[in-house]
């Protein structure tokens, strides 16, 4: 039987497939199905910044309504239920007690700001690291792809300096230059980059002429993305990576170690066939292993990156060249 051990971010992990911050996290008897059917890990759902600057407004509204019926009483402090970031905390310490395997919280982050400190609330619940997830888009016209690139790194260092635990931070898969956003991300001391996050695209209803806004799961024809990216960072940066988009199988998790992941994260498969297929995921996985005769991950990881293949122009330009032209 292989071994299907690693690390990732330096957490020791009894598998290298784990649950993609998704809806998953939102209920406990899925989560012990995931530990049940051999999942490394699971990352929670994101604490938006919404969320977090929505109970702080809340929370002044409700002040201030207080101040204008006793506005002698100082003590005066409304009896509030819990806010959205605090139940959110509250769920991650409830779910850290149910299940051993090791757990990493989301947090959203879209500009800096006082909230960040939210990233210490949520190491407190006693996640195992902790995932930025940088998810905007970017579409204001008066702000250029610099200004963007110097947030998210603002946003990163901001973080990092918070806690003592673990970061990785989940990129969108628009920046112009994605390796030099890595390296600088890696620079900064994240121990894992996730490759990518996958933004949710609205569509329109021609008959209607209305907005559709429904969840799309991937293909694992969306895998290939990420797939060349990892394969060209591999061994470039010191910083894990983690592909994420696309993984449907255990073969593609096979390809995603051959380019040179750490880990696989996946969300849409498990949502369209059930959180225990990650057991099939395995098997499927070792199998593959078995066959080529490759005990563990690390006797085949980054073997088909660009740095270790035969055919390094592949990921790059060239061969788009070559197929456009017709030769081979
Ligand atoms: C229902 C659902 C909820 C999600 N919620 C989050 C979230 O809270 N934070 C986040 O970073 N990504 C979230 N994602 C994105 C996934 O983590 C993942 O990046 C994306 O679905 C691509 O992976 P896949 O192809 O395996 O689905 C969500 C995805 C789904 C399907």
């Amino acid at each position: 039987m292989p071994n299907l051990k690693t690390t990732y971010m330096g957490i020791e992990l009894n598998s290298p497939i784990v649950v993609a911050a998704s809806s998953i996290s939102s209920f406990i008897d899925q989560i012990k199905l995931a530990e049940q059917a051999g999942a490394g890990l699971l990352v929670i759902r994101s604490l938006f910044e919404e969320q977090i600057l929505m109970d702080a407004l809340r929370l002044e509204e409700e002040l201030s309504v207080g101040a204008d019926i006793f506005p002698e009483s100082l003590s005066y402090f409304p009896d509030l239920e819990h806010g959205k970031a605090d139940e959110h905390l509250m769920w991650i310490e409830e779910t850290r007690k149910e299940v051993k395997m090791p757990l990493i919280a989301s947090l959203n982050a879209v500009s800096s700001g006082n909230w960040v400190k939210y990233a210490k609330q949520l190491e407190a619940t006693g996640v195992d690291g902790l995932e930025l997830n940088v998810y905007a888009v970017a579409a204001d016209q008066k702000i250029n792809g610099a200004v963007l690139e110097a947030q998210l790194y603002e946003i990163v260092e901001a973080v990092i300096a918070e806690v003592d635990i673990p970061v990785a931070v989940k990129l969108s898969p628009f920046y112009t230059s994605i390796a030099n956003v890595v390296s600088e991300v890696d620079k900064r001391g994240a121990k894992a980059v996730v490759l990518f996050n996958r933004f949710l695209q609205p569509d329109i209803d021609p008959k209607t002429e209305t907005l559709i806004s429904e969840m799309v799961y991937s293909s694992p024809e969306e895998m290939k993305l990420p797939l060349r990216w990892v394969a060209l960072l591999y061994g470039r940066v010191k910083t894990d990576l983690a592909l994420n988009t696309g993984v449907h199988s255990g073969l593609d998790a096979a390809k995603a170690f051959l380019a040179g992941a750490q880990i696989v994260q996946t969300a849409s498969a498990l949502h369209t066939q059930g959180v225990p297929y990650i057991s099939t995921m395995i098997r499927e996985l070792e199998g593959w292993m078995d066959e080529h005769d490759y005990k563990k991950l690390d006797d085949f990881r980054g073997k088909m990156s660009q740095r270790e293949t035969d055919d390094p122009f592949a990921f790059e330009r060239a061969q788009y060249v070559k197929l456009l032209l017709g030769q081979e």
